[in-house]
């Protein structure tokens, strides 16, 4: 990789040379196991809140339930107290980012990233022993924690170690290990279902691993340049610089951050210039992406798969086969976004992502609506129909609203309200995926086959949202956004009328120093 490809520029002015370095593809690897360990929660627990032995135990009531011959279909799984185990981790995940964003700016992105995996590693134990249901939820919320600082802390590390021409592809990394992370687990189900009382036990054991290879991995990782000159290291900023470019010319993108860096530091308290007026466009689309990410209805299926499949007359083990393939089209098809995204563009596939999953949506409530009644098991050959459609809905969402969730949020804050900023999308990230883990099996039960219809409705709003307000971010430096996309687009730009009287002093004095000549 190093000596490989010789990348220019993240400025329209500047060229800032760099190569794709072995190091910065390791330290990326290293660190999208934060993303892995997120996936490996999304995925594991859909699959032991199926398992027998595991409802046994923690959740006697939904087992009477789920083998009582009469019970609604809809409502087999429909228990208060099973829904806060999986969606317990993100109420953490939310309190954990606060801090996080807080420990990245004070003492780094490499520590908050061993922050998140002791965590992880805390509560994968606290899993694999649990007694009881206190003990289970509390082990459900060390992970919460250790999601919340990685999710926070990764995309950030990527982002700022990655030369500009390749930040796309690299941030993408973090989703493929996510989606890697849930096929994993779909995996791990799929064969500790078979082992009886304590498989569930390996299953959420499992946990660990990714987090002892991330902390292990940190070690061997380097510090961003940006956190490292932010908190005044310069000389080390500029010596890590050279090292992860791999060429020796990094003096314009050193004086670039040390710019940046002086201007964000003006800012002192980044959560207030946040409410300021020309915060508002990019913090409702860095945000609002997020909650539209999730009310595609994505963690329905990436919790719930396994219980889905039940409910549709599948057994335990033929439901966690198909929660592995529905995971395999999810990695692959993340794939596609990576060779893609700075080609078409954010919006185009946003919009034609939608379209793929909302049709996919329709046609499952309408087969549902019509073959699964209260009491009545789906014929074998639909339930496959089921299945498929939801693999064609997988592969939509993969390739758009997944991976550009994270992207588009942490692209379209300028410098100085960009951790606070992001620190907003993440969290907005986790609420809703707390809110749709908490409520789908009781909407389930309410809405039946409706529920369908209620997330295609979604993704109509979501799309003419995309068209009309959305931005297009492709191949825009980060550094002006503000210049050529804020202010440019027809709506968003009445926000900037008076934006050099809005944006402090200090800062409209660096941006208008005349910048070195090379
Ligand atoms: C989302 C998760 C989702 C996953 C599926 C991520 O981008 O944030 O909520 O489960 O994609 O691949």
């Amino acid at each position: 990789m190093a000596g490989g490809v010789i990348a220019t520029g993240s400025g329209s002015e500047q060229d800032f040379p760099a190569k794709l370095t072995l190091q910065v593809f390791i330290c990326t690897a290293i660190a999208a196991f934060g993303g892995l360990m997120f996936g490996y929660d999304i995925g594991i627990s859909g699959g032991v809140t199926g398992m027998d032995d595991f409802l046994l135990k923690f959740f006697p009531n939904v087992y009477v339930k789920k083998n009582h011959a009469h019970e609604n279909n809809y409502c087999k799984f429909d228990d208060e107290y099973l829904q806060l185990f999986t969606s317990s981790l993100y109420l953490a995940a939310i309190v954990a980012s606060g801090g996080a964003s807080l420990m990245c700016k004070k003492y780094g992105r490499k520590p908050t990233m061993q922050a998140a995996s002791i965590f992880f590693f805390i509560g994968a134990i606290l899993n694999v022993s649990a007694m009881n249901l206190p003990m289970l939820i509390l082990g459900r919320l060390f992970l919460g924690a250790g999601v919340g600082c990685g999710n926070q802390a990764v995309p950030l590390f990527i982002t700022e170690i990655s030369p500009p021409k390749f930040r796309g592809g690299l941030n993408i990394c973090f989703q493929l290990l996510i989606t890697v992370g849930i096929l994993v687990a779909n995996c791990v189900n799929y064969f500790t279902s078979n082992i009886k009382n304590y498989g569930w036990r390996i299953s959420l054991g499992g946990a660990a691993v990714p987090a002892v290879i991330l902390l292990v991995g940190s070690f061997a990782i380097v510090e961003t340049p940006t956190s490292l000159i932010e908190r005044g290291k310069k000389e080390k900023g500029l010596k890590t610089l050279k090292r992860i470019r791999g060429v020796d010319d990094v003096q314009k993108e050193f004086e670039e951050m040390v710019r940046a860096t002086e201007v964000a530091n003006q800012i002192k308290h980044p959560f207030r210039e946040l409410m300021k007026k020309p915060s508002i466009p990019p913090m409702i689309c860095g945000t609002i992406i997020h909650v539209f990410q999730q009310f595609t209805g994505i963690n329905v299926v990436m919790f719930y798969a396994p219980v889905l499949f039940q409910t549709m007359g599948f057994g335990s083990s033929a439901s966690l086969l198909s929660a592995v393939i529905t995971g395999t089209v999810n990695s692959l098809s993340t794939v596609i976004a990576i060779f893609t995204v700075d080609k078409a563009g954010r919006k185009k596939l946003l919009v034609f992502g939608a379209l793929i999953c909302m049709v996919a949506q329709c046609t499952i409530g309408v087969i549902l609506k019509k073959y699964l009644t209260e009491t009545s098991k789906v014929p074998n050959s639909i339930a496959k129909v089921v299945v498929l459609l939801i693999c064609v809905y997988v592969n939509g969402f993969a390739w758009s609203w997944g991976p550009l969730g994270w992207l588009i949020s942490s692209e379209v804050f300028p410098l100085e309200t960009r951790t606070s900023g992001y620190f907003f999308a993440v969290a907005t990230n986790m609420l809703c995926t707390f809110i749709i883990a908490q409520a789908f099996l009781s909407m389930l039960c309410h809405m039946r086959a409706y529920i369908y219809f209620f997330f295609a409705a979604w993704l109509i709003v979501m799309s003419i949202f995309v068209m009309a307000m959305l931005p297009e971010t492709k191949g825009v430096p980060l550094d002006e956004m503000v210049e050529r996309v804020w202010k440019k687009h027809w709506f968003w730009k009445s926000f900037f009328k008076s934006s050099d009287i809005e944006r402090p002093k200090a800062m409209v004095q660096l941006e208008h120093q005349e910048k070195p000549n090379h």
